[in-house]
């Protein structure tokens, strides 16, 4: 028995953020940000559009693609960092939306690596035939922790959500492993300090904007080409396979500066590397689906392709995904 993603989709906000926006409102420039970062635009949801408005579109354009019906999901996880509400989970908001009345459903909180957890969490219950149908999606109102004074941060991050529908199948095609690996010591590098419960909304923290994402750029920079490159070759190794044997790389989108020093230090040609990142900025755990969905559409990934997908976040965590297609 394996778990193989049977459908994909993914859902973006209307409303776009360009650099030249961004220029009206903070001390930069369209250059610095494309030369740095390679983002030009990012989609910012609504008002009151919160992350299970955007998953569930994502989850319904995935469930149609697996010619699956809402009826038929046994377990929903959700991959984000920006939950509608504390609680309830994101997962049962996307549940009731769905209709999905027979489905277990749970978040997992991973930031940018959340969707690999997830998907990991998945192929487990699969391969134990605890589950049949699973429905994974990563989606993200990053808007919502973005701090729009601050010039390091606010280029960055975008909205966004991509799903899979994941299914119990025989054969040789489907997730050949996931590589998952956490590092609390480094939690500072990228966090949103305040508004949880070590230090609850107050004043002082709406003052000191500790209710948005703070980050040292360079360190986390220099840390996610290092562990992505890690996490591709665990992977390979574990497979007995060279980087020449992976026919699509799907990276999380943080830098396109990250994914080229990465796809360099692997010694892949860009062409096999999936870049999406000048369209979309960090969506976080939306990424890594929003690109799949977008190789699955284009007809680059077909039956027996083989895709790595890496990811790295907050946390610090990162991880693997091997798949036979
Ligand atoms: N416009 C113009 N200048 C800027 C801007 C801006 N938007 N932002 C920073 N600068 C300035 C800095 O102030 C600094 O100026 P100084 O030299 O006078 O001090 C200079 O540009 C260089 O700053 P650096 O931070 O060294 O720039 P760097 O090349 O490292 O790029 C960036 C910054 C884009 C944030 C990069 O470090 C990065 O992408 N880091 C990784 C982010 C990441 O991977 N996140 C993943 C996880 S996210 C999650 O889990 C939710």
């Amino acid at each position: 028995m394996r778990a193989k993603i049977i459908g994909t989709g993914s859902y973006v906000p209307h409303s776009v953020l360009t650099n030249s926006d961004l220029e009206r409102s903070v001390d930069t420039s369209d250059q610095w940000i494309t030369e740095r970062t390679g983002i030009r635009s990012r989609h910012i949801a609504s008002p009151g559009e919160g992350s299970s408005a955007l998953g569930t579109k994502a989850a319904a354009s995935a469930l149609s693609c697996a010619h699956l019906d809402q009826a038929d999901v046994d377990l929903i996880i959700v991959a984000t960092c920006t939950p509608d509400m504390p609680f309830p989970s994101t997962a049962c908001l996307i549940q009731r939306n769905l209709g999905a009345t027979a489905a277990v459903a749970f978040d997992v909180s991973a930031a940018c690596s959340g969707f690999l957890f997830a998907l990991s969490i998945a192929d487990h219950y699969i391969r134990a035939e605890t589950y049949r149908n699973v429905l994974v999606v990563g989606t993200e109102v990053m808007s919502s922790v973005t701090d729009s004074t601050d010039r390091t941060t606010c280029i960055l991050f975008g909205d966004g959500a991509g799903a899979a529908v994941v299914q119990g199948v025989d054969g040789e095609n489907g997730i050949l492993s996931n590589h998952l690996h956490s590092n609390g010591q480094r939690w500072d590098l990228i966090c949103v300090p305040g508004g949880g419960s070590q230090q609850p909304l107050s004043e002082t923290v709406l003052n000191e904007r500790l209710n948005f994402i703070k980050m040292r750029g360079s360190a986390t920079f220099k840390l996610a080409v290092k562990m992505m490159e890690q996490a591709a070759r665990e992977a390979l190794s574990a497979h007995h396979l060279t980087i020449d044997d992976i026919d699509i790389f799907i990276p999380h989108q943080a830098n396109s500066r990250i994914i080229e020093a990465t796809a360099k230090r692997l010694q892949l040609p860009m062409e096999r590397v999936v870049m999406n990142i000048g369209q979309y900025g960090n969506t976080s755990a939306a990424s890594i689906p929003l690109a799949l969905d977008e190789m699955v559409r284009a007809n680059r990934i077909k039956d027996g392709t083989r895709v790595l997908l890496v990811a790295f976040g907050s946390g610090l965590t990162w991880a693997s995904t091997l798949i036979r297609w």
